[in-house]
């Protein structure tokens, strides 16, 4: 993939904060780096890009952000590969996405040429941020939002677009335990389910706590219409292998297109499992329990990457899987999409973003 040359201007912090980062054991989104990418979108256009040491930001408790949500997010990765080369992966991918979530939400949309000169130029002023133990990559969060400060009910003018990194390990330290949510809804059809904003997951706090109080890490969310239907599980996708078949719901307006789950659907072919990505009732996900065609099921998203699901509660009662083993369709795909991302396998889609390290 063609790299941008990153020429954006950089305010370097006086002292960084990198030794304060315990690299052993990075709980996902504790560390900040040192800088963050600013771009404001004012006067009908998006001004220069700057890179400013990480801090607070002057805000008006009037900013339309706050009352009305117009608030939306990436989540993507960055890697330093086998030859120390800096990899991001998908950042095209995540462009289109977090424009489709900027386009629902009547905000203004970044050129893609921003959006990854952007990318380029925070993670390199900040490549020392990246891990490199297994499992850790740096996190990369792109936020846009209304900064205008109005309380009238009105779209935003001036919005503000940052870029955040985070070192980052495994999302979730061991397998999942879903609850299949029969009562609350995350998104319905025609709303804002494929966005990927920020009243998405706050709308999702409540009925998760719920679960976590009965002893679930998540929710997996049912169609809004009937509860019929499986959609996603809020911080990851999901999909099952049945009678040898990795299945998965298709997508709908309620539903996140996820990058990693697309990309594991591109991959599977190669690992020879035949894909459906349709409608799944949470009927055939009980029946397959009952009658031991399930062989797996896992949740796909880039902070989850691949997450094995342990137990899936249906109707009150908990349905268990195997452990995941090396044969796993599950451990192939992540470890396939790992060695494509750090350059031991070859990228054969042409996912990677690379940017050179001197001297690599
Ligand atoms: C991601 O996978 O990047 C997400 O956005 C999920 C969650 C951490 C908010």
């Amino acid at each position: 993939m063609t790299t941008l040359t990153a020429s954006i201007p950089v305010e370097r912090i006086a002292k960084s904060r990198i030794s304060e980062v315990d690299f052993n054991n990075l709980e996902f989104g504790k560390y900040i780096s040192d800088h963050m990418l600013v771009v404001d979108f004012l006067n009908g256009k998006w001004q220069e890009p700057k890179i400013v040491p990480f801090g607070d930001i002057p805000m008006s408790p009037a900013m339309l952000s706050l009352h009305y949500g117009q608030s939306v997010f990436e989540g993507m990765k960055a890697f330093k590969n086998k030859d120390g080369n800096i990899c991001i992966f998908r950042p095209q991918k995540h462009s289109e996405r977090l424009n489709k979530s900027l386009a629902r939400m009547c905000m203004s949309e970044i050129p893609e040429e921003l959006f990854i000169q952007s990318l380029h130029a925070i993670v390199e002023t900040d490549q020392n941020w990246i891990p490199t133990s297994e499992g850790s990559s740096l996190y990369l969060r792109p936020v846009v939002f209304a900064y205008e400060p109005r309380l009238g009910v009105k779209i935003a003018d001036h919005f503000k677009f940052f870029i955040l990194t985070s070192p980052a390990g495994a999302y979730f330290s061991k397998p999942t335990r879903l609850k299949v949510e029969e009562t609350f809804v995350r998104a319905a059809e025609g709303g804002t389910g494929f966005a990927k904003c920020a009243g998405n997951y706050g709308g999702a706090f409540y009925p998760t706590q719920v679960a976590r109080q009965e002893g679930f890490d998540q929710v997996l969310w049912t169609d809004a219409k009937e509860h019929k239907y499986i959609d996603e599980a809020g911080v990851m996708n999901v999909m099952f292998v049945i009678d040898g078949k990795l299945i998965t719901p298709r997508l709908t307006t309620a539903l996140l297109d996820g990058v990693t789950r697309d990309s594991i659907l591109k991959l599977a072919p190669q690992l020879g499992i035949t894909v459906e990505e349709r409608k799944v009732s949470v009927e055939e996900i009980e029946n397959a329990f009952k009658k031991g065609t399930i062989t797996e099921a896992f949740g796909s998203g880039t902070a989850a990457v691949v997450s094995p699901i342990a137990t899936i509660n249906i109707h009150g009662i908990d349905y268990n899987l195997p452990a995941a083993g090396p044969d796993s369709f599950q451990v192939r795909v992540k470890e396939k999409l790992n060695n494509m991302r750090l350059g031991f396998e070859a990228d054969t889609f042409g996912w990677n973003y690379v940017i050179p390290v001197n001297g690599q």
